[in-house]
């Protein structure tokens, strides 16, 4: 990552190396006469020497320097100036991921005189090309984090005093090698992510609120230190479990146990490390005899923290982690929102299909109404038929009756004796009707 020196920076960086250039001469002409309190014992050469009480600060170091470049922000110079304070005397081990130029490398011997290792490690192998004077300074050439990167690592040493990533700045490089990194912490070690501001950005696999973020990832240290009060039987490396998963990494629980404190600064994280029984939060240090308001606390003196029980706290380590639960609840409420627009277009389908089914209904109901009035119509009509056909059924009987009735007269007068006797008569009265009919004819 490219940062810029402000304007002031840049004005007294070259103010300093005007004044001196450690690297071009002797001892001799880095005294502190030459620029302000740099002491004599500031070369890259020095091993073992004293360091005074007016030694270089970084910010004087990277001032002067005139060598191989090197980036840093210059609020990170004056923090380690704060966090290096114990180790500006003893004979460091170092190791710094990400070196580009070189120039780190460079400084660090000067600022720790008696360093024993300063080793460097870059994935560039244009890096291949640096050449120090200094024989304590070392570099690997490769991926940090792969195993035979960290093989060559370990190989130079097994552990390390003081480990800077200053490497690639992508979450997963960063959680990556602390994993890797932090066990090859030697106790009292320090380990420091810098330019965690990339943290903040999706370039370099971050987001404010991103759960997995190399910033989330550190902040989620803070509970791990913390672990004897979560009040659940859960493994400090249960915390990072969505991290593991993610960036396919492990963390040992020894290894995470003994990290003793996590420091944020702008863009930078320090974490420290001690053996695990430095850091528990030890025992109650109670002192006194008069106890006016809470008599209880006399006896609680020696004692050590007992977490409640948190296995049905909804908001505690239950069976998943705060990252995993915000990953699938996006997921969810993603899927869920697809399904309630889904469901929304099928609700106007079916909103149409009832309007036009509701004014199916409207004309079917009217059609109705207007059947009914036809049938009780044709039910009037029917009623009267059947009024009109009783009537004429009952005409029809009578008649029936009546011509039975006649026809039993008829046959009781042909059976009579007066009709067999005039039968002879009937018949010439028949023939005289038709002779007459003819004679009619024929005058007509
Ligand atoms: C910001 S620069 C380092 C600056 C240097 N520490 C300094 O103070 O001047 C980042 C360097 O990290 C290197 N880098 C990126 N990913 C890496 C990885 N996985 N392993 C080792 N080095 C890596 C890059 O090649 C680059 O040179």
């Amino acid at each position: 990552m490219k940062k810029d020196l402000s304007p002031k920076d840049m004005r007294d960086a070259e103010a300093a190396s005007q004044a001196v250039d450690p690297d071009a001469v002797g001892p001799e002409a880095v005294g502190p006469e030459a620029v302000g309190d740099i002491p004599a014992t500031v070369r890259t050469e020095a091993h073992a020497m004293p360091v005074n009480a007016h030694a270089p600060s970084l910010h004087d170091l990277y001032n002067v320097h005139s060598g191989k470049v090197s980036d840093k922000w210059s609020s990170y110079l004056d923090a380690y100036d704060r966090v290096f304070v114990d180790y500006r005397k003893k004979p460091v081990r170092l190791l710094e991921i990400g070196v580009q130029n070189g120039g780190s490398l460079e400084i660090w011997p000067r600022y720790f005189p008696n360093s024993e290792l300063i080793l460097g490690c870059d994935i560039d192998t244009a890096c291949s090309g640096l050449v120090f004077d200094d024989q304590k300074i070392a570099l690997v050439i490769g991926d940090a984090n792969t195993d035979e990167v960290e093989r060559k690592i370990v190989a130079k040493s097994a552990t390390f005093d003081i480990i800077i990533d200053d490497g690639s700045h992508t979450s997963s490089d960063i959680v990556r090698s602390f994993a890797r990194y932090f066990p090859h912490l030697s106790d009292g070690g320090v380990f420091i992510a810098e330019d965690l501001h990339c943290s903040y950005w999706q370039e370099f696999e971050g987001g404010l609120y991103d759960p997995l973020s190399s910033m989330s990832f550190f902040k989620r240290l803070l509970d791990v230190v913390n672990h004897e009060h979560w009040g659940l039987p859960r493994f400090r490396a249960d915390a990072l479990a969505t991290f593991s998963d993610r960036y396919k990494t492990v963390f040992g629980e020894a290894s995470l146990a003994s990290i003793h404190s996590v420091e944020f600064l702008n863009s930078l994280c320090i974490v420290t490390k001690r053996p695990s029984p430095e850091n528990v939060l030890g025992t109650r240090n109670v002192q006194g005899r008069i106890a006016l308001a809470e008599r209880e606390m006399i006896s609680l003196a020696g004692t050590t923290s007992k977490a409640f029980d948190q296995a049905a706290n909804p908001w505690s380590l239950v069976s998943t982690t705060m990252e995993e639960e915000i990953g699938t609840n996006r997921a969810l409420v993603t899927s869920r929102a697809a399904r309630i627009e889904e469901l929304t277009r099928e609700v106007a389908v079916i909103r149409e299909q009832l309007r036009s089914g509701r004014a199916q209904i409207a004309r079917m109901e009217a059609d109705l109404v207007e059947r009914a009035e036809e049938i009780s119509a044709a039910h009037a009509t029917a009623s009267v038929l059947q009024t009109e056909i009783a009537r004429a059924q009952a005409v029809t009987t009578e008649l029936q009756a009546r011509i039975e009735q006649s026809e039993r007269v008829v046959q009781e007068f042909k059976d009579s004796t007066s009709w067999r006797i005039t039968s002879p008569l009937r018949a010439l009265s028949a023939i005289v009707t038709r002779l007459l009919r003819r004679i009619a004819a024929v005058f007509r």
